[in-house]
């Protein structure tokens, strides 16, 4: 899978870090090949996130992403750019997140960490299905 999904969070929308955030992911390499600011309903949202239906944090999570607009985004790159991705975002809690990376240099706390990305090729093919139907 050379292809994985983005969501630029509210808080990174509502902070104006859109072009910090996708300019890392170009500059590292990574092409974009779809981007859309979209507001997300719960719908969505819960499909998206069903993998954490039942956490203690679920509902805040699903008031959060829908709470104003994102950015969601297919970008390509070479086998395992999930991965590639992944390095770029840094740790889920910014508190453990290097220096260097998207959520280690601009992010506080866990529950605004400001970029979502796929987590493995099923995950990236799923979400790129969910919010790009016709890319998949
Ligand atoms: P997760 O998929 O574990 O992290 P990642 O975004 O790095 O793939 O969790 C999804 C989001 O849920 C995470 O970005 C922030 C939120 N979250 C919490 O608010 N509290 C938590 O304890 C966890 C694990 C996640
Ligand atoms: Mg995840």
């Amino acid at each position: 899978m050379n292809r994985t999904l983005v969501i630029v969070k509210p808080d990174a929308v509502e902070r104006g870090l859109v072009g910090e955030i996708l300019g890392r992911l170009e500059r590292k390499g990574l092409r974009l090949v779809a981007a859309q600011l979209r507001h997300l309903d719960p719908d969505i949202a819960r499909r998206h996130y069903a993998e954490h239906v039942g956490r203690e944090y679920f509902e805040a999570l699903v008031a959060f992403i829908t709470r104003s607009p994102v950015v969601v985004a297919v970008v390509e790159g070479p086998d395992d750019t999930w991965r590639l991705v992944r390095q770029l975002m840094g740790a889920t809690n910014p508190v453990d997140a290097s220096p260097g990376t998207i959520r280690g240099d601009l992010a506080v706390v866990m529950a605004e960490n400001l970029i979502h990305g796929s987590d493995s090729p099923d995950a990236a093919r799923r979400e790129i299905g969910i919010f790009f139907p016709e890319l998949a």
